[in-house]
């Protein structure tokens, strides 16, 4: 079955000599899938969006509109990470949290630690992260090798980040070539057909690198919020355009 099935017999001989078929000519049925296809695409943003700010919890905005909160998720260990957002609340004063921060930056070395953190840390954290981790599934952060972990990794873990890599590569990936296959049977000019397949698969690949190499620098944690928010902001227009297109534009077979 091929797209010009959809179409009045009558029309369906003089088209299938064109190279493709404009969304717009195709028959009703034709025409409503393909806009339940765009409507289920564009909420599907949307809800990537409340999955953002609810996923990060007390982090308490959605990251796609907050540079600072991509950087500490992608960029920062997870102790500064923690101590700038979830476990904020339980830390006395900013200075304290200041002063941790510091000593990570100057490479969290073992005597600052039990010089700066550590008071703070035993203070503060140690009811939860004690020396025996008192709830299920908190580390203890208690001795300088508790804390190694949390304070010497960046960003996401690998193993998350890959898995997460794979779906988006692989699902986002598909719906781009169904997107801009849809885009390339509308009646854009072709310069705007070709910038909008580019600059889509272009962010999307950025974006998944960029989350990376935000390990090795903040830069990149930066582009990651750059593109994620370019990518989201052209997929939302290139469906509004092909709606336009479908619905709006007359197909040549009402003019004649
Ligand atoms: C009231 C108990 C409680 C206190 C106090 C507490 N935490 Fe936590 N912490 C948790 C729980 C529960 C988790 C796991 C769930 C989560 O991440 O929210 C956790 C997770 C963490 C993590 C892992 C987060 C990650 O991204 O893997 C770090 C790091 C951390 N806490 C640091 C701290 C520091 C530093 C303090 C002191 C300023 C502190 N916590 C105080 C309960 C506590």
């Amino acid at each position: 079955m091929t797209i010009l099935d959809g179409l009045p017999k009558s029309r369906r001989l003089r088209k299938s000599r064109q190279v493709m078929t404009k969304l717009n000519e195709l028959d009703l049925f034709h025409k409503v899938s393909i806009t339940g296809f765009l409507v289920v695409f564009a909420l599907g943003i949307g809800v990537t969006g409340i999955l953002y700010s609810s996923t990060s919890g007390r982090f308490s905005a959605i990251s796609l509109f907050s540079p600072g909160l991509v950087r500490l998720k992608y960029s920062a260990s997870p102790l500064e990470r923690a101590l700038r957002t979830t476990m904020r609340e339980y830390v006395k004063s900013d200075a304290d949290v200041e002063t941790i921060c510091r000593w990570l930056k100057f490479g969290g070395d073992r005597l600052g630690y039990y010089e700066s953190a550590s008071p703070i840390i035993q203070r503060d954290c140690s009811h939860c992260h004690g020396k025996i981790a008192t709830i299920a599934g908190v580390g203890a952060l208690y001795t300088y090798a508790d804390v190694l972990p949390y304070a010497k990794t960046r960003g996401v873990p690998i193993e998350k980040l890959s898995l997460r890599s794979h779906v988006h590569l692989f699902g986002i990936g598909l719906l781009l070539l169904i997107l801009t296959s849809l885009a390339n049977r509308t009646s854009m000019p072709h310069l705007l057909k070709l910038a909008t397949s580019i600059s889509l698969f272009g962010l999307l690949t950025t974006d998944v690198l960029s989350q990376y190499l935000a390990k090795l620098s903040a830069i990149f944690a930066y582009i990651v919020w750059m593109s994620g928010l370019l990518f989201n902001l052209f997929v939302i227009i290139s469906i509004l355009l092909i709606l336009c297109d479908i619905w709006l534009r007359r197909s040549s077979g009402d003019i004649q």
